[in-house]
């Protein structure tokens, strides 16, 4: 297994690249399925675990595939099976997106219920509450979703969500854009990744009005073809970044960006006493001399993401007063806390609600933790606290972060890179 050791209390500077969408690539590479004719060609494709789970995925179905350069080639007119298996499912829960785009295209599909997450109940009742009201009939049976389609495709529908979620938006367009006939999601997703999903489909010859509002109207296609097509930045990475350089005391920028997609992570870092100063295309962060307390509250877009709660409850610990930090999408991802505490933070957790006090100075020790931005959280700690942190685990960081230590590495960080085996 391979561990991050940070030698910490290095200062940051210069500037760094936002890489691909994480949470974008994987819907865009599952919209692949739909298409009948011709090789899709994503660029700015994270060389991340997850694609590569995904691109497993897609291959064991039957697709051909080719990565390089961020760039991913996929055809999929030689799909021979429906079924995902339980294997490569229960490595990425977003493999799920297959099921709307399998269903749609071949009238069926198997798809392994992703079994537990690391950070509490992560259910899936919303995405075939979407398949059911488009004309599939769904059941679990031996630990598999069997969706079928009643008649001969889906029919388009009125899909109401009663809680917003990005990935049962996800796959009820990507269900959609085939079905017979209008359907209408309301209460959608809407993130930049959804509305990034949208306009894919579009580009594949579907028919979707209101990209980025909370009613999708979508009239379902015939067919679908290849389109050539550019992902977006991956703003929790960008936002992940921008911590790394508020938590050094440091004055970094990050290039490649959108930043009318960070509102309220740059208005809570200015809340925190630092400078964004945002360009076309790029954002600069300056720390002040003291970091001040910033409460948060993780809920959909274009509110502050769930995704990043992680990180600022690490860059609260170096703020001066008692931070309030609420997760209201996830009640139960807070795993983080516990190795923040070993590193000498001063966190108190409650239901959903963390109390960070603040300023603390960090020791370094060997951490680790069971999930993606929990695991981040602990890198950002380490940059700061004295002596060497070793991240254990960061397998679950290379599912999400692409060369992260070496882009932090080129802002003057000291990390390296090492292999382990660990006691069991
Ligand atoms: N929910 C349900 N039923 C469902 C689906 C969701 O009750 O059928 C609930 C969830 O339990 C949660 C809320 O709805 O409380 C929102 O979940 P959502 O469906 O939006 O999450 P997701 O699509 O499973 C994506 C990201 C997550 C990110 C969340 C929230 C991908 C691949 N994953 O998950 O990203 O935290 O949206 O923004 O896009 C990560 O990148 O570290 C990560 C976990």
């Amino acid at each position: 297994m391979d561990k991050l050791v940070i030698q910490g209390r290095h200062r940051l500077s210069g500037t760094v690249k936002a890489s691909g969408s994480k949470n974008s690539a994987l819907p865009l590479m599952a919209a692949a399925l739909l298409c009948s004719t011709g090789e899709i060609k994503l660029s700015r494709i994270p060389d991340l675990k997850d694609v590569r789970t995904l691109s497993k995925l897609l291959g064991y179905l039957g697709a051909e595939t080719s990565y390089r350069e961020n760039t991913l080639n996929i055809s999929t007119s030689n799909i021979r099976c429906a079924q995902a298996p339980y294997e490569l499912v229960k490595q990425m829960r977003a493999s799920i997106y297959v099921l709307g785009p399998l269903l749609a295209k071949f009238g069926r599909a198997s798809v392994s219920l992703p079994g537990g997450c690391a950070f509490g109940p992560r259910p899936i009742d919303l995405h075939l509450m979407a398949m059911e009201k488009l004309g599939a009939s769904v059941s679990i049976e031996k630990g598999f979703i069997e969706a079928r389609t009643k008649g001969t495709c889906l029919k388009g529908a009125a899909i109401d969500f009663p809680i917003t979620s990005v990935g049962a938006t996800g796959n009820a367009l990507m269900a959609a854009v085939l079905a017979k006939g209008r359907t209408i999601i309301r209460n959608a997703a809407v993130e930049p990744e959804i509305a990034t999903l949208c306009r894919f489909l579009n580009a594949m010859g579907a028919d979707i009005r209101g990209i980025g509002t909370e009613s999708l109207e979508i009239e379902g296609v015939e067919t679908l073809n290849a389109a050539e097509f550019t992902n977006i930045f991956d703003r929790i990475e960008a936002a992940t970044l921008l911590t790394a350089g508020a938590i050094t005391g440091s004055a970094i920028t990050v290039t490649d960006v959108d930043p009318s997609q960070l509102i309220t992570v740059l208005g809570k870092f200015e809340e925190a006493g630092c400078k964004i100063v945002t360009d076309t295309g790029s954002i600069t962060l300056q720390s002040p001399d003291a970091l001040v307390r910033s409460d948060v509250i993780a809920n959909p877009y274009p509110l502050f993401p769930t995704d990043m709660q992680a990180q600022w409850i690490a860059l609260m610990t170096q703020a001066e007063g008692a931070s309030h930090v609420i997760d209201k999408i996830y009640h139960e991802r807070f795993n983080h806390i516990p190795e923040l505490n070993r590193l000498g933070a001063h966190i108190e957790i409650r239901d959903n609600e963390a109390t960070v006090h603040g300023p603390r100075k960090l020791t370094g020790t060997k951490v680790m933790s069971t999930d993606l931005r929990a695991s981040a959280s602990l890198v950002l700690a380490g940059l700061v606290a004295e002596g060497v942190t070793e991240v254990l685990r960061i397998y679950h960081l290379d599912r999400g972060y692409e060369c992260i230590e070496q882009k932090l590495n080129d802002l003057g960080a000291a990390i390296t890179r090492e292999s382990y085996q660990e006691f069991l």
